[in-house]
């Protein structure tokens, strides 16, 4: 019954559906309910408070986790964050800070290339950490604290409802990190627990759009190259968005931060090119609008995905929202992860793919 894909026409589509759920299953393991505060069930094996450095490695979906939780902990933690991909972290060798952390994430926790880094931390006198999906695997036995994802098996083989449990645990722990560290007031810890609290609601509503979502998607369907954008935390999600649908689609997607689109991509933008914006209403989203006009007055065509009401409104040059519904900015990243798997997944189907078993990819990577 584990493997079963239910009412859905595809494991991925069941694993999109169940996200309300399995962020709660995860929240719940990290949450106190009772006095809606951070209480990790864990005995940490280091102090967040004395930690010199945070060194987080992993690979593909978990590694665009990593990068949000870099730019949570360096904003609500203060903590100092290095992030790379396993591949190349590992043959970096890089000098690693005394007292230093480094986090592995990995839905099986068998890539063969985040195993490698970790123990390269781990002779380096590295406290490790893990957070896993599957509990019994490599990279959990060989790390000093493994912190759980809650999402059940995940079969797609693009990640998905792993990735939303992921970031789910990585604010948990940046909220921790940040009351250890004396960064955040016992009231601000509050104000992000109950924004994570309110999350799988607001992501049971961004489910409701799924119809208009697959609309898009028809119109994606029949491009041949696809960019997006996005800037602050929702720089990953522009990454995973495109990573999402060049993986089960096959179209070329490229992920940009936005401020860098006039350094290269504003170049290939014309009326073929379709620009994804991944812009939620904080206080980085004018700057972003900014760079979307760039790419409207070249006739691009933007599909913007914000919680912000009003902005079709402007005369943009938007040719579709994608409305999210409001949410504490430190979430939106989480939420935003629906819009980005429903355009991916929808596209794909339209293209006719095999969504679950996209060709040449593997679930798990287990060799170099
Ligand atoms: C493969 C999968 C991805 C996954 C990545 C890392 O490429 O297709 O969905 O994100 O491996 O896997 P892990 O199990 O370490 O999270």
């Amino acid at each position: 019954a584990l493997a079963d894909k239910g009412n859905h026409r595809h494991f991925m589509a069941k694993e999109i559906a169940e996200q309300p759920e399995t962020v709660s299953h995860t929240l719940a393991h990290y949450i106190d309910l009772s006095n809606e505060t951070v209480s990790l069930r864990e005995s940490l094996p280091f102090d967040f408070a004395e930690l010199s450095r945070l060194t987080i490695t992993a690979c593909g979906t978990a590694y665009y986790a990593g990068l949000v939780a870099k730019y949570w902990f360096e904003r609500y933690a203060r903590l100092a964050v290095d992030v790379d991909v396993a591949s190349e972290f590992r043959y970096r060798e890089p000098p690693l800070a005394e007292n230093g952390l480094t986090l592995v994430i990995s839905q099986s926790g068998e890539t063969a290339d985040t195993l490698a880094a970790l123990r390269y931390s781990a002779r380096e006198g590295q406290h490790i950490a893990a957070l896993v999906n599957v509990q019994e695997s490599t990279i959990a036995r060989e790390s000093h604290v493994v912190f759980p994802t809650l999402c059940g098996p995940e079969i797609g083989v693009a990640s998905t409802k792993a990735f939303t449990a992921q970031l789910t645990a990585l604010a948990s722990l940046v909220i921790a990190a940040g009351e250890a560290r004396g960064v955040l007031s016992a009231s601000r810890a509050h104000e992000l627990v109950r924004a994570l609290i309110e999350l799988p609601s607001a992501i049971s509503e961004a489910l409701r759009h799924e119809k208009s979502i697959e609309g898009l998607a028809r119109q994606l369907a029949r491009a041949s190259d696809v960019l997006y954008l996005g800037r602050g935390q929702m720089f990953p999600l522009a990454l995973e968005g495109a990573l999402k649908l060049k993986e089960i689609s096959y179209i070329h997607a490229e992920g940009y931060a936005a401020g860098e689109l006039k350094h290269g991509p504003i170049a290939l933008v014309n009326e073929e090119m379709p620009v994804v914006v991944v812009a939620p209403s904080d206080e980085l989203m004018e700057k972003t609008l900014s760079n979307m006009h760039e790419v409207a007055a070249r006739g691009g065509k933007i599909i913007l995905i914000t919680d912000a009401e009003g902005v079709a409104e402007a005369g943009d040059g938007i040719s579709d929202i994608i409305e999210m519904p409001r949410v504490h900015p430190f979430v939106a990243p989480i939420l935003a992860s629906i819009p980005v798997q429903l355009l991916a997944y929808h596209t794909a189907v339209f293209m006719g793919t095999d969504v679950d078993q996209p060709r040449n990819l593997a679930k798990s990577v287990t060799v170099e």
